[in-house]
C-alpha cells in the first residue's frame, strides 16, 4: 500500500476540438467537407456540448475527488481571425479556470492540441513561416488574460504524433504523405513550441506570477522483437525520432539530426520547466524493408498481452520505463498530462488505473519527481478519426441526450483521489 502525497495532482484530461462543440477549425472544416474520414461518420459539431455544461461537468468531476483538470484552450475560438482576439472567448476560459478553482481543482492549461485556425491551415499551417510568431502571440494574449490563474501550461500538445499523421500517414489534415514534411513539421513544432514558451515566461514575469511552462510528449517507446538483432537495429532511428527528439533538441538547445542540422534556437535550453508525459503503451517491431513510411520498423503484436478496444496492449510497465528513462535523461519533473484505456464496456479502466498509478508509485520510490497524474479522459468524446466508437471516459455520454453517467470505473479512481492510498 503506498499513499501519494496531498500536492500530488490526481485528476483527468480532454481537449477542446474533443468536447466543447461549435467550434470552426481545420478538423471542423475537414469533418464538414470529407465526412467519410471518421469511422463512425459523426462529428465533433457538438462533441459533449462542454463549451454551455462546463459547470456541471466539472462538477461532477471535482464530486469525484478529482483536484486538477487539463484541457485545451481552442485557438480557433479565441483568435477568430488573425490579430483579432475575441473578449468573450477569453472570458469563456476565465471562467472555466476559476471554476476549477473554485472546486478546489488545479487548472493545467494546453494551447494547442491537435487543431488550428482555418486561417492558419490556409497559409500553410504548422509550415507557414510566420506559424511561431503567431502561435507565441497567441499565447500571450492567453498569458495575460488568462495567466493570473494558471500556473501549469503545455504549449503543444504530443507534436510528433501530430506531424506523423498530418505529414507522414495523412491521416489528419492537410493529409501530406511525405517523410521530408514531417521532419519540416516537426521543426516548426519545436519552434512553436519554444516561441509560446518564451511568451509565457515574459508575460508571467511582467505580472510577478510563476508560469510552469512545458509540452506533452507522445512516449511510446519501440523496442525490436525477439527473434533477431536486426529489430532492435530498426527500431532504433524512429524509436528516436519518435520519442526522443524533440526532447534532446529543446534540452541541448539544438535541432539534432535527422531532423534538423545542429542549428541552434535561442531560447530552447530554457523552455521546459517540466515534461507533460502521455503514455498509452510500447511498441514492439520487426525489420521490415517495406515499410519505408516507419523508417523500415513494422509493429508486430506483443504475445500474450492484454489489447484494449483501440487496440493498444495495457502495459503499466512500460509507464514507469518511461518515468525512469526520461528523469534519468533530462531531470526535469514529469506531470502525466495523459494515460487511459479505450475500454467500451468499461472491463479494463479500474484495474488499468490502479496499475498505471503502482508503477507511478515505484517510480516516485526510485526518486523519479512525477508531480501528477492525469487519466485521459472524464467523459467519452469524440476520439478523432474513430469518432465516438472508441471510449476512453470515466463517465459515459448518451449520444442521444448527452446525459453524463458515471461508469463504475469512476468510483474507483474517485476513491484513490479522496484517500491518495493506491493498493
Ligand atoms: C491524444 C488525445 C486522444 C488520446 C486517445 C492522445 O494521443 O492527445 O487527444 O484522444 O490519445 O487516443
Amino acid at each position: 500500500m503506498a499513499r501519494l502525497p496531498d500536492d500530488f495532482l490526481l485528476g483527468s484530461a480532454s481537449a477542446a476540438h474533443q468536447v466543447e462543440g461549435g467550434l470552426w477549425n481545420d478538423w471542423m472544416r475537414m469533418e464538414e467537407e470529407e465526412p467519410e474520414r471518421i469511422l463512425d461518420g459523426s462529428s465533433a459539431r457538438v462533441a459533449i456540448d462542454h463549451f454551455h455544461r462546463y459547470r456541471e461537468d466539472l462538477e461532477l468531476l471535482a464530486s469525484l475527488h478529482q483536484n486538477a483538470q487539463r484541457f485545451s484552450i481552442e485557438w480557433s475560438r479565441v483568435e477568430p481571425q488573425p490579430g483579432c482576439f475575441d473578449p468573450a472567448a477569453l472570458a469563456h476560459y476565465a471562467d472555466v479556470i476559476a471554476t476549477c478553482h473554485r472546486l478546489g481543482m488545479e487548472p493545467v492549461v494546453t494551447l494547442q492540441h491537435f487543431t488550428l485556425p482555418v486561417w492558419l491551415a490556409d497559409r500553410g499551417g504548422l509550415l507557414a513561416p510566420d506559424a511561431p510568431r503567431l502561435f507565441a502571440r497567441f499565447a500571450a494574449a492567453c498569458a495575460v488574460a488568462l495567466g493570473a490563474g494558471v500556473r501549469w501550461w503545455v504549449t503543444v500538445n504530443e507534436p510528433n504524433v501530430l506531424c506523423h499523421f498530418a505529414y507522414n500517414e495523412g491521416y489528419f489534415p492537410p493529409h501530406q504523405r511525405s517523410t521530408g514534411l514531417a521532419l519540416a513539421a516537426s521543426r516548426a513544432m519545436l519552434r512553436m513550441h519554444v516561441a509560446a514558451s518564451t511568451a509565457l515566461h515574459t508575460v508571467a514575469a511582467q505580472h510577478g506570477r510563476q508560469a510552469l511552462v512545458g509540452l506533452a510528449t507522445h512516449e511510446r517507446r519501440l523496442r525490436g522483437a525477439p527473434g533477431s538483432p536486426l529489430n532492435a537495429l530498426a527500431a532504433r532511428l524512429p524509436d528516436f525520432i519518435f520519442n526522443r527528439w524533440m526532447l534532446q533538441s529543446l534540452a541541448r538547445g539544438r535541432m539534432l539530426w535527422p531532423v534538423g542540422r545542429g542549428e541552434s534556437v535561442a531560447g530552447a535550453a530554457e523552455s521546459l520547466d517540466f515534461i507533460g508525459l502521455n503514455y498509452y503503451c510500447e511498441d514492439q517491431v520487426v525489420f521490415d524493408p517495406r515499410s519505408t513510411g516507419t523508417l523500415m520498423a513494422r509493429t508486430v503484436p506483443f504475445d500474450g498481452a492484454v489489447y484494449t478496444t483501440f487496440g493498444s496492449p495495457v502495459q503499466p510497465e512500460g509507464l514507469q520505463r518511461a518515468l525512469t528513462s526520461l528523469w534519468a535523461e533530462f531531470g526535469l519533473p514529469i506531470l502525466i498530462t495523459e494515460s487511459g484505456v479505450a475500454d467500451n464496456h468499461d472491463e479494463l479502466r479500474a484495474q488499468y488505473i490502479v496499475d498505471h498509478l503502482r508503477a507511478v508509485v515505484r517510480a516516485r520510490e526510485e526518486g523519479v519527481d512525477v508531480r501528477g497524474y492525469l487519466y485521459w479522459t472524464g467523459f467519452d468524446n469524440f476520439e478523432w478519426l474513430p469518432g465516438y466508437s472508441q471510449k476512453f471516459g470515466l463517465v459515459a455520454v448518451d449520444r442521444e441526450t448527452l446525459t453524463r453517467t458515471p461508469k463504475p470505473s469512476s468510483a474507483v479512481y474517485a476513491e484513490i483521489c479522496r484517500t491518495r492510498v493506491v493498493s
